[in-house]
This record gives C-alpha cells, sequence and structure tokens, in this order.
C-alpha cells in the first residue's frame, strides 16, 4: 500500500556508538562499561566482544556511502563518552572530537541529516567505578561532558538527544545481564532519578546555547504490556507493574507530566525503595522539549496462567527476543496514551524499529529478509494512519544502518538493512536495504502533496 507523508517527514537508520564504531583502544579512548562486562564470562551470547564491530572508526566514507545507496535524509549515532573524555571527566581527547568532526562533515556533504544521542549505555569505566549513575556527582560529571559536546558539535547536530532508551541503565544495575552487571533494584531506582536530573539539566544548558537550527528531546522506548485476558486481575496488574514500574512509566512521568505517578510513588514507599530526591529535581527534570524520540518494536500481552506453568527456560522475557509473537497494532494505542496520557505536544519520532534475525539462519537466509520487509511495512502503515488520525508523527528511523553488537545478544542477532561479515568486513545490502530505498523515493515523490 502506498502512503503519503507530511513534507518534512524524515526517513532515517539508527546506530551507536558501543555498537559500530570498534576502535576500543585507539587513539586515547577510554574504556566503557560495556568494553568490561562483556569480558565477564558468559555475559555475552557466544562471548562477542565490542572492540572492532563494524569498525565504523575507520570508515566513514564507507558508512556514509550505504547511507546514500539507501537514500535515507536522517544518521541517527551516539557519541561515545569514553572517546571524548577517557575518563569521563578530566582531559578532552582530540582524537575522538576529530573522528565526530569529520563524520559530520562527510554527513553535511551527503545532505544527510545529523540525530546524535549524548548518551547511549555506555558509561566511562572511570566513572563507573566510581559509583556511576548512583553517585550524585553523575549530574556535573554528564554536564561537563554535555558542555564539551556543546562547545564542539552544538550547532552542527539536528536533533539531539539527552539519553537513548534510559531502561538500560535500570537493568544494568537491578537485572545483572547488562552493563554493569549489578543486581541492586534500590541502586537502579537511585540511578534513575539521577539520570532524570542528568536530562534536565542538559537541556537547560542547551537553552543558554540557542543553537537557532537544533532541537532537544530525549528517546524513551515503550514496550506497551496489555492483560492477555482482560477479565484476569492478575493479567491487568502484570501489565500495570510493567509498563509503570520497570517500563515506560518511570521515565515518561516525570518527564512530560511531573513528579511519580502515584502507583510509582506507592510502589517506591512500599517497597523501600524510594531514591534520594533533592528539592527542585522534578522541575529540573521537567524541561520543554522540541521533540519526544519514540523507540518501538512491538507490544506484550501478559499472561500470567502461562507463565506459571511454562518452564523456566520458556518464561517470557521482557522483549520480543524472548516473545517472537508481534503485537504491532499496540503501536496505535501507544500513539493515543502518549498524547492523551501523557500529553506529549511536541513532534514524535520513531526514533527506532526494526528486527532481529539469528545469525545462525546462516547469510544467504540473512539477506532475503522477507519478514523485515513486512514488519516494517506495517510499522510505517501504522504511522501513516496514526498521522492521519491527527498525531504529529514527523520522521522513522530504521535499526539499524547494518548488523551490529546487539549487547547482551553479541554478534548473534542481526538487526541490519546490510548484512556484516565481520570476518571480511564486507558490508552487503539485504533485500530489506533495496526495498527501504525504493520506499523512501516513492514516498518522497507524493510526500508533498500531503
Ligand atoms: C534498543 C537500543 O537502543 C539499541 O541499542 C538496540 O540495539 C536495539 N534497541 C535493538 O535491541
Amino acid at each position: 500500500m502506498e502512503c503519503k507523508f507530511p513534507k518534512d517527514f524524515i526517513f532515517g537508520v539508527a546506530t551507536a556508538a558501543q555498537q559500530i564504531e570498534g576502535a576500543a583502544f585507539e587513539d586515547g579512548r577510554g574504556l566503557s562499561i560495556w568494553d568490561v562486562f562483556s569480558r565477564i564470562p558468559g555475559k555475552i551470547k557466544n562471548n562477542g566482544i565490542p572492540d572492532i564491530c563494524c569498525d565504523s572508526y575507520h570508515n566513514i566514507e564507507r558508512d556514509v556511502n550505504m547511507l546514500k545507496e539507501l537514500g535515507v535524509d536522517a544518521y541517527r549515532i551516539s557519541f561515545s563518552w569514553s572517546r571524548i573524555i577517557p575518563d569521563g571527566i578530566g582531559e578532552v581527547n582530540q582524537a575522538g572530537i576529530n573522528y565526530y568532526k569529520k563524520l559530520f562533515q562527510a554527513l553535511k556533504e551527503a545532505g544527510i541529516k545529523i540525530n546524535a544521542s549524548i548518551y547511549h549505555w555506555d558509561l566511562p569505566y572511570a566513572l563507573s567505578i566510581k559509583g556511576g549513575f548512583g553517585n550524585r556527582k553523575i549530574i556535573d560529571w554528564y554536564k561537563n561532558y554535555v558542555d564539551v559536546l556543546f562547545d564542539n558539535f552544538g550547532a552542527d547536530v539536528d536533533f539531539w538527544a539527552t539519553f537513548n532508551e534510559p531502561i538500560a541503565t535500570y537493568v544494568g544495575y537491578a537485572k545483572g545481564f547488562f552493563a554493569p552487571g549489578l543486581t541492586d533494584e534500590k541502586y537502579a531506582r537511585q540511578c534513575i532519578h539521577n539520570l532524570l536530573v542528568c536530562h534536565g539539566e542538559a537541556v537547560k544548558l542547551f537553552r543558554k546555547r540557542n543553537f537557532v537550527n537544533s532541537k532537544i528531546g530525549i528517546v524513551v522506548d515503550v514496550w506497551k504490556h496489555l492483560p492477555a485476558n482482560p477479565n484476569s486481575q492478575e493479567d491487568i496488574e502484570s501489565a500495570i507493574y510493567n509498563n509503570e514500574i520497570e517500563g515506560y512509566g518511570m521515565f515518561l512521568h516525570p518527564l512530560f507530566l511531573g513528579g511519580y505517578s502515584e502507583i510509582y510513588n506507592k510502589y517506591l514507599n512500599d517497597n523501600n525503595m524510594m531514591p534520594q530526591v533533592e528539592p527542585g529535581d522534578f522541575d529540573i527534570i521537567k524541561q520543554d522539549l522540541d521533540y519526544y524520540g519514540l523507540n518501538f518494536y512491538n507490544g506484550l500481552y501478559d499472561d500470567v496462567e502461562k507463565t506459571k506453568n511454562a518452564s523456566k527456560d520458556e518464561a517470557a522475557g521482557g522483549n520480543y527476543q524472548d516473545r517472537p509473537e508481534l503485537h504491532l497494532e499496540v503501536l496505535s494505542d501507544v500513539f493515543k496514551m502518549l498524547v492523551d496520557d501523557y500529553k506529549i505536544n511536541v513532534p514524535i519520532y520513531m526514533t527506532e524499529n526494526g528486527m532481529p534475525q539469528d545469525d545462525g539462519a546462516g547469510i544467504e537466509n540473512n539477506l532475503i529478509d522477507d519478514d523485515r520487509i513486512e514488519y516494517t511495512e506495517e510499522v510505517l502503515r501504522l504511522i501513516h494512519e496514526a498521522i492521519s488520525q491527527g498525531i504529529n508523527v514527523k520522521g522513522y528511523y530504521h535499526w539499524s544502518l547494518m548488523d551490529n553488537f546487539e549487547w547482551s545478544a553479541g554478534f548473534a542477532a542481526r538487526y541490519g538493512l546490510f548484512y556484516s561479515d565481520y570476518d571480511n568486513m564486507k558490508f552487503i545490502p539485504k533485500k530489506s536495504a533495496k526495498w527501504y530505498h525504493d520506499y523512501i523515493i516513492s514516498t518522497k515523490d507524493i510526500k508533498d502533496l500531503n
């Protein structure tokens, strides 16, 4: 089905520093928590380590050529904090600055807009051993880093994001399967609170600078849980827990409505999990944003009875690598919720969406990825439907440009439009790459009819 999109609708692709850059020990880069965590045996599938990844640090031209081949309007990346400031605080690494300068120059020459996250999960290890996000000093460390970025790239970046998917920080401190690998829920709740204050402070710093052509926002993923059986109290409670206590609610409420929600407050008090909140924190967190970045992958139905009876191996996890059945229709509900419940009245960009293939399926199968095409087409159809119902969605970024380091799944989960042959450092367009290119072109032709 052909869809008309608004004239200024952006089609892009997304990546992140830790997942593609490699060059982990070059040109003065400091260690990140993922460099260290990935070396703990058993933490990453097949013991994958992100030392080289797609070697993007050395291949700016190659990456930009891939973007040109797709014909995208924008490229979403993230800065590596430990490449810019190796110890997290203190000396700035000029080689790191130069890398992003060169990348941005090449993107500008290609007419591709830049969307950059300040933080995409890769805290400098030097800060982690000082307590990381749980140490309130993180606010000053982060502000210092943000100032360095604004000094060097402020006006170059079209779309700034303070954080990508802050839930990963919660997972890293509470659940243990993301870096830094702690299992301390109370500490994790403190980390999240501090992170939200960092966000607010970054927006305040941005406003002082007055970069007229740049925008700032935050990217929060929404995996909306619904009760499998709407009459089951257990299913309803499970969905509420997953949305409000361990999901998007703990971010969207303070960011857009102010303060913690009643449900979240009650949970924190009842379970002795309340973080230390300083006077004024909630005012700092709730800043006016220029846009909201939605990462959407799937919707989930909670079936408590089924989960109880499942063996440990079968027990459903939080995302769809564990629950492969697709419930994309939940996206319509998500848009409605963002606008009606969270009162989000700024433009929404879908900053990530995509699906993984198993590396084990082999290159031939990975290259003919009809399921990815079908999946993406359906998500774009739902976005189009939302726009025609008055939801202000202004862009779509596919995750990802190429297969890359998929965190705990290592190199086993392939999300790329390009197939990454890591042995030969060859990047081959999958069927979906050609499809995305054609989709963008055909939509562009009719974009301004809307
Ligand atoms: C979420 C993250 O932002 C990104 O880093 C990750 O690779 C994708 N989604 C897929 O899991």
